[in-house]
């Protein structure tokens, strides 16, 4: 039978508590494999990038289902200056929740949130490598628009890559159910 998670997923801020937890989705090559990030090695490593990344960052979230976190992480992170009008969203998920609609729901919630904390900001972009349908398949599900595919826009994992680009404008509706 299928687990309806719709109803008990929520987002927070990361604590120093979440290291264990942190390290269980951090540390796996499958999780980090599309993400710039390398793969976490140790809970030093991770404690010191809670502290000086996760925590003091302007807007990431670690994903909770009840009241297990962290799961996951999304973040939103805003442009500088003039450039406030736009902000980078990422996110993963631990492997042992993938397909059972939880980025989907945590995606719809940072919209929800997003704008009203970041009053500044009126366009929230992802960048997807090619082949990662499922990510590809969150924004769809959430509202995003596909704008284009800009050539070797960055490097992952060691190479120049094409990553397809996606937009969420402040304008822009979503449902949360
Ligand atoms: C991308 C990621 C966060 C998705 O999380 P998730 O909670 O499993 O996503 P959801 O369950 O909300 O939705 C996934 C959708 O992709 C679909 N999907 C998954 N794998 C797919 C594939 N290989 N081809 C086509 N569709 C696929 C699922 O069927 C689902 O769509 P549906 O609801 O229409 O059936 C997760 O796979 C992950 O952590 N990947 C590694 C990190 C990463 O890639 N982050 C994003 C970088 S841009």
């Amino acid at each position: 039978m299928e687990i309806d998670y719709s109803s008990r997923i929520s987002i927070r801020p990361f604590k120093v508590t979440d290291v264990d937890d942190f390290m269980s989705w951090a540390g796996d090559d499958q999780v980090t494999r599309f993400l710039r990030w390398k793969t976490f090695t140790s809970k030093e490593e991770a404690l010191t990038f809670i502290k000086d990344i996760c925590i003091p960052h302007p807007w990431r979230r670690s994903i909770c289902v009840d009241d297990h976190c962290s799961i996951s992480f999304i973040s939103v992170f805003p442009g500088l200056g003039n450039d406030r009008c736009r902000a980078d969203m990422g996110y993963a998920l631990a492997t042992k929740h993938w397909g059972q609609g939880i980025t989907t729901k945590a995606v719809k919630i940072a919209l929800s949130q997003v704008f009203k904390d970041l009053p500044d900001l009126v366009r929230l972009q992802g960048f997807v490598d090619v082949e990662n349908k499922a990510s590809q398949r969150v924004l769809e599900k959430t509202g995003f628009q596909k704008e284009g595919l800009p050539r070797k826009y960055c490097h992952i994992k060691g190479k120049i890559t094409d990553l397809l680009a996606y937009s969420f404008l402040s304008t822009d509706s979503t449902s949360i159910e």
